[in-house]
């Protein structure tokens, strides 16, 4: 079946669909984005998602291309029309076409939305029992990564040096020696009295949506977590780490560059937050069947 994409108002074949070449967005990376799963045609958490979209777009003075209301629609019919059971919608938004000139266009240049869905393979069963290793690397990017913002140069690089090295994520670590957050997941880590640490919500990091539900499903269960910052040594030294995002869930963390966490195998911890967090979505998904 072919893929079907959301372009500036029309649903298009995947092949067909194209952006102007002064898309500011192509241009100078001046657009946000946000990737939702989708189950069964619901959109996990797609509030959170709306609101954290509506943010960064305030906070880069781009306006909302449609109402909110009139947004959840076009994510939801590209799901529908590219028929899946599991699987994500890319949105993005752009500040919009004009001739390229670093200054705002001007206020009645409309912005640039482009939506696309696909399915996504579940993750392999291997990687989940087995964990995954991250390396460490400088966190090179601007101050404002609580913004989603298109512009990934810094992530790319950083996640490619991890491929390149056989990790699945690369933790990056600010100039204080503390760890931020990974390319494209949240970071965390547990001590040994069974703390989540992760980050706290500041300009260094995305507020993931992962990590948002992961922490208020863990305090329902009188969980502690801490959010406060770790560092690369702190981490080296935890129980048990784990990482977090739209399409990652809940990964265990086994080994951080050479350095081994406990046993090499992922922690009685990490799994049970994994299961509270599939459990949230099996119920998300059924209250709409
Ligand atoms: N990445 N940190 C960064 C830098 C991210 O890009 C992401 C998400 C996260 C996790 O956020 P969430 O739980 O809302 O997915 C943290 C998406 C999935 C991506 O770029 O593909």
């Amino acid at each position: 079946m072919s893929r079907i994409a959301y372009v500036n108002g029309r649903y298009l074949p995947h092949g067909a669909a194209t952006v102007h070449i002064e898309d500011r967005g192509y241009q100078f990376s001046d657009g946000v984005y946000e990737v939702i799963a989708v189950r069964n045609g619901v959109l996990i958490d797609g509030e959170w998602h709306m609101e954290r979209l509506q943010r960064s777009l305030s906070e880069l003075q781009i306006r909302m291309p449609m109402a909110a209301a009139a947004l959840n629609v076009v994510l939801r019919e590209t799901a529908r029309r590219n028929r899946f059971r599991e699987g994500i919608v890319y949105l993005q938004i752009s500040r919009g076409v004009a001739r390229r000139d670093h200054p705002f266009p001007s206020p009645d240049t409309p912005p640039a939305l482009v939506v696309t869905a696909r399915r996504t393979p579940p993750m392999s069963a291997r990687v989940i029992a087995e964990g995954v290793g991250v390396i460490s690397q400088p966190d090179i990017r601007w101050d404002r990564c609580d913004i989603k913002s298109i512009s990934l140069l810094p992530n790319v690089l950083v996640k490619q040096a991890a491929r390149v090295q056989g990790a699945f994520e690369a933790w990056q670590v600010d100039q204080d020696g503390f760890v931020t957050e990974g390319a494209s997941t949240n970071a965390w880590i547990i001590n040994s009295e069974g703390h989540l640490i992760t980050r706290p919500v500041e300009n260094a990091i995305l507020n993931g949506i992962t990590r948002r539900r992961l922490i208020a499903l863990a305090r329902a269960q009188d969980m502690t977590v801490e959010e406060r910052p770790f560092t690369l040594a702190e981490a080296k030294s935890a129980r048990e780490a784990f990482l977090t995002s739209t399409t990652a869930f809940v990964l265990p963390v086994v080994r951080i560059d050479e350095t081994v966490l406990g046993n090499g195998r992922p922690g009685s911890h990490t799994m049970g937050l994994r299961q509270l967090y599939m459990n949230f979505l099996a119920e998300k998904t059924l209250e709409t069947d």
